[in-house]
């Protein structure tokens, strides 16, 4: 016998081949029950959580007296073999032969049934839970992939700044700090930096935290995100459009083969899912989401904007994602470019994941022309001095070219089929909260 064995995960146990192999595992007790001379402690590591078997003639009164006492997420390491066993979960177990105790935990706050205040007070400890280390998972895919495609598809990733002079999505979200003797505002979105990016590298992309100041908590919006934007130069709505969906399908895919187990825990319906790994989706006009919208009853008027409510309805009609374009340019950002035979409407879009989700992209071309971008800005109010930078990108070499911004939680939350972006992110932040 092998006198130190090599620790393997709890996953590489439940393996026909490990069967009789004395091996090492360290982790978590995620259960605990004592049986007279016996302990049963469940094991839980960051592969998954398997049921070790301590009796007292084996390991000795020292270490049984040592472990009998522990609480849940105690921390401990054991040696023993793995053995097949039809009684225990997942059919494998470790009979142990000896354990030992790094770290107790007594009395561990979350025992099951909390209310939901409660639980995101202890978010640092309910971040252990099987449910929220199965979406961190997931949402390591999705950032492994949406990096993946830009990589493959030769575009730069680039570093923008998350302190910044000016808003980019208006100042209604605006998150406000002091900056030396100043005022600063804390990122909304690269999009602005990007742009400037695009000069000398053409094809741009980052991933970066966005903040929105939402007035109200939503089930979709959090005061601190992570975002996925590109922006390129020479590309139109169109082109940008076929990259999001290409980068949205892509994501999809490589969650459907790298999460099965995953996205069966959190028994995921996968059949809309496996549709998004099929291009182009549909494409409907903002006029037509407007008469879809009356048809089904719902009290909305042409240059309304359209809410999580407007959106949900509209995803009724998909069996997968799809894209709205032409939106009023009253309710889009300043930058958007105005439609050349349409002036009422920009050339933007928005990507809405199907079964209620709703919004995931945002993105479009931007208005190149230096008079009628100062003009935009004019309009909106804002203060033309804050903006003399981003105006001088069209005094300079000024060139066609969109972008996009994509919201990481809102993927994810998607994806996982969750209820709330609150679990998309280990340590949610939005309006009344940001403990811990
Ligand atoms: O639609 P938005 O506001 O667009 C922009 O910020 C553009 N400047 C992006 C660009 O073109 N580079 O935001 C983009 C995406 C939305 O589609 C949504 O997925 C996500 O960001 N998002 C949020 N996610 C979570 N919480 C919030 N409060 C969010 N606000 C936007
Ligand atoms: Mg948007």
């Amino acid at each position: 016998m092998l006198s130190s064995p090599r620790y393997i995960y709890v996953k590489d146990a439940y393996r026909d081949e490990m069967v009789g192999k004395e091996v090492r595992l360290r982790g978590w007790v995620y259960r605990h029950r004592v049986v007279g001379n016996k302990i049963f402690v469940v094991l839980r590591d960051p592969t998954g959580i398997i049921q070790c078997v301590l009796d007292r003639s084996i390991v000795g009164d020292e270490v049984f007296d040592e472990v009998e006492r522990l609480g849940i997420e105690s921390s401990i390491e054991v040696r023993g073999m793995v053995r097949k066993e039809p009684r225990a979960p997942g059919g494998y177990e470790i009979h142990v032969r000896y354990a030992k105790v790094y770290g107790v935990s007594r009395d561990f706050p979350i025992k099951g049934g909390e209310g939901i205040d409660y639980l995101l007070d202890n978010r640092h400890l309910w971040i252990r839970s099987r449910k929220l280390t199965t979406i961190m998972k997931i949402k390591h895919s999705v950032l492994e992939a949406g990096r993946e495609y830009f990589l493959r598809n030769g575009w730069w990733e680039v570093t923008p700044p998350i302190l910044t002079a000016s808003a980019c999505e208006g100042g209604a979200t605006l998150f406000e700090l002091k900056y030396f003797e100043r005022k600063a505002y804390l990122s909304q979105s690269a999009q602005l930096y990007l742009e400037a990016l695009i000069y000398s590298l053409e094809k741009v992309w980052s991933l970066t935290p966005s903040f929105r100041a939402e007035k109200s908590r939503t089930r979709r919006h959090l005061a601190e995100y992570w975002h996925l934007e590109a922006e390129a130069a020479w590309y139109t709505m169109d082109d940008m459009m076929k990259v999001s969906e290409e980068l949205v399908a892509y994501i999809v895919s490589k969650v459907l083969e790298k999460n099965k187990n995953e996205l069966e825990f959190l028994k995921r319906d996968l059949t809309i899912l496996k549709n998004a790994v099929e291009t182009p989706y549909p494409r409907i006009e903002y006029d037509e989401a407007i008469e879809i919208l009356q048809k089904r009853g719902v009290a909305i008027e042409w240059g309304d904007d359209l809410g999580a409510d407007e959106e949900r309805e509209l995803t009724k009609e998909f069996d997968r994602p799809f894209f709205i374009t032409h939106f009023p340019r009253e309710i889009k950002s300043f930058y958007m470019k105005l439609d050349r035979d349409r002036p009422d409407v920009v050339l933007g879009f928005d990507l809405l994941a199907p079964e209620g989700y709703g919004e995931i992209i945002g993105g479009g071309e931007r208005e190149d022309d230096y008079n009628k971008l100062l003009q935009r800005i004019i309009d909106e109010g804002y203060t033309v001095d804050d903006y003399k930078w981003y105006l001088d990108l069209r005094k300079y070499g000024s060139v066609p070219h969109s972008g996009f911004g994509l919201g990481v939680e809102r993927v994810v939350m998607w994806i996982a089929g969750l209820d709330h972006i609150r679990d998309a992110i280990p340590f949610p932040r939005f309006r009344g909260r940001i403990y811990p």
